[in-house]
């Protein structure tokens, strides 16, 4: 059984396997995408109910873009299909949703969508939410620092910048790192996924796909986690 006491502030997904898990059945691959959003409904109650404090989930990198368009269009619709129906259950469970990544990009719908259910849930105090969606860590990292020379020219910024300052330009700005990252489907990469934010997080990687990612197996993920040793550079 976890631990209360040594729950994970934040907790980072990297949900995989959507599409291979629908060819294994001879679904279409947009399946397993409709399969993961039902993940992703459970997997944000269980996590608010366990106490985690952030969840962030990779939905969509600024890579994705390569995938067949038919693809790209199923997964831009799956924002709304989840907000329409989730938003009184993230409500009631004091859910405060963000979006990590670059919006411009995005579908004016896809925009919409975002911006409605963090405006609705902008005064909730519970568990925060992110939505990775066209993120690349490569790309914000590079965002950060065009955004750092900005501010230095308009004379905002005195000597060398350090970490905490740094951080201050990225998505995650004023969110601790995660101290656990889960990446499902049994490949064991990043993927440029918050590549300065992950410095020190512990990893925990599984071969289920992501639609099969249950309670259980995020209850073993904690678990695994609190059995951890984290010293952080220390002996
Ligand atoms: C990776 O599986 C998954 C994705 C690229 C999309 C993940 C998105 C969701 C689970 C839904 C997001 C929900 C909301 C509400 C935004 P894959 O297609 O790469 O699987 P494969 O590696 O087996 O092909």
């Amino acid at each position: 059984m976890v631990l209360k006491d040594n729950i994970p502030y934040h907790v980072a997904i990297i949900m995989d396997g959507n599409g291979r898990w629908a060819v294994e059945k001879g679904l279409p691959r947009k399946e397993g995408h409709r399969h993961g959003v039902e993940t992703v409904r459970s997997v944000v109650r269980n996590s608010s109910e366990l106490g985690i404090k952030a969840l962030t989930l990779f939905a969509f990198s600024t890579e994705n873009w390569r995938r067949p368009v038919g693809e790209i269009n199923y997964l831009m619709g799956l924002p709304e299909i989840y907000f329409k129906s989730e938003l009184p259950e993230l409500m009631r469970n004091n859910v405060k949703v963000n979006l990590l990544g670059s919006k411009e990009k995005l579908p004016r719908k896809v925009q919409k969508t975002i911006d409605e259910g963090r405006e609705a849930t902008k005064n909730n105090t519970g568990m925060i939410l992110n939505f990775a969606l066209n993120y690349g860590a490569r790309t914000e990292i590079i965002r950060a620092v065009n955004r750092l020379i900005v501010d230095a020219k308009e004379g905002k910024i005195s000597g060398a910048v350090n970490e905490a300052a740094f951080e201050k330009y990225l998505y995650t700005a004023s969110l601790p790192d995660p101290d656990l990252l889960i990446r499902t489907s049994g490949e064991l990469r990043i993927s440029n996924f918050l590549l300065w934010q992950l410095a020190y997080s512990e990893l925990w990687f599984t071969d289920v796909y992501w639609p099969d990612f249950s309670k259980r197996h995020l209850l073993n993920a904690v678990y695994d986690y609190q059995q951890r040793k984290r010293r952080f550079g220390k002996v």
